[in-house]
């Protein structure tokens, strides 16, 4: 298998990007875009298809197991995991890969996702007391600890931005595991930073959902957790 990577790149935040073209040749039929990323940073020395000599390419993973969210990036203009994105998924020979837009670039497909943490800190997802599941609600924290934290439903998100306080399906998800496990005493502050972080800003799109790598059942979780936080029927 023959492909073309073409990258857009940046040495650090302040430079202007540009496009790069890298030729990927494999016989692994599972290949993926990041195995593609991690062989080409793996040679002695880098060259783009023009021949130039090029620095190693800047982007971010972890597991490549699908399991961290770290790999996610725009490829072919939609927002995925790189380690789940087969190369022989597309008939095209070239592929584009992008940074995500809606996080500030730190080098190449590397982005700043610290909005992220900040996000669910502001809105207070943790339990003050040991949580209380009863089995009617096993289904939606399991749901909702899938989540890998990964950013790909921001990107198409219109009402997110890291400049405003709407955390999106990302603030969400980890909110509706806690709805779901809260016992009663902290049921009230959950159910108010739900309402500020999410249900204030979410215009119902579900553009998120069709985005994100783990299939969560967004549809499902929205309307829990709004039955639970804004209508108060836990
Ligand atoms: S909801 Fe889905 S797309 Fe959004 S951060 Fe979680 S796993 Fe990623
Ligand atoms: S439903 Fe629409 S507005 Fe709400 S988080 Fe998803 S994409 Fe954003
Ligand atoms: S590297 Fe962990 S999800 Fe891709």
């Amino acid at each position: 298998m023959r492909r073309v990577l073409e990258i857009l790149r940046r040495s650090d935040a302040a430079s202007q990007p540009h496009w790069q073209s890298f030729l990927y040749q494999t016989d692994d039929e599972q290949a993926t875009v990041a195995t593609a990323l991690v062989e080409l940073n793996e040679q002695d020395e880098l060259h783009d298809v023009d021949g130039a000599l090029a620095e190693p390419i800047m982007w971010e993973n972890s597991c490549l197991q699908k399991k961290c969210g770290a790999c996610a990036m725009v490829i072919d203009g939609v927002p995925r995991l790189a380690c789940d994105t087969r190369l022989d998924s597309t008939r095209h020979e070239r592929i584009r890969l992008e940074p995500l837009r809606k996080f500030p670039v730190v080098a190449d497909l590397l982005v700043d996702r610290s909005v992220l943490m900040r996000n669910l800190a502001q809105a207070g997802t943790w339990l003050e007391s040991a949580a209380e599941l009863p089995a009617k609600r096993w289904d939606v924290a399991y749901e909702a600890s899938r989540c890998l934290q990964c950013g790909c439903c921001l990107e198409v998100c219109p009402n997110f931005s890291v400049q405003n306080a709407f955390g999106g399906m990302a603030a969400m998800v980890p909110l509706a595991r806690l709805l779901s496990e809260a016992p009663a005493d902290q049921r009230r502050a959950l159910a108010a930073s739900y309402a500020s972080a999410v249900y204030g800003g979410c215009g119902k799109s579900l553009a998120c959902r069709n985005v994100c790598p783990a299939n969560i059942d967004i549809d499902k979780l929205l309307s829990r957790s709004n039955a639970a936080a804004i209508w108060h029927r836990w």
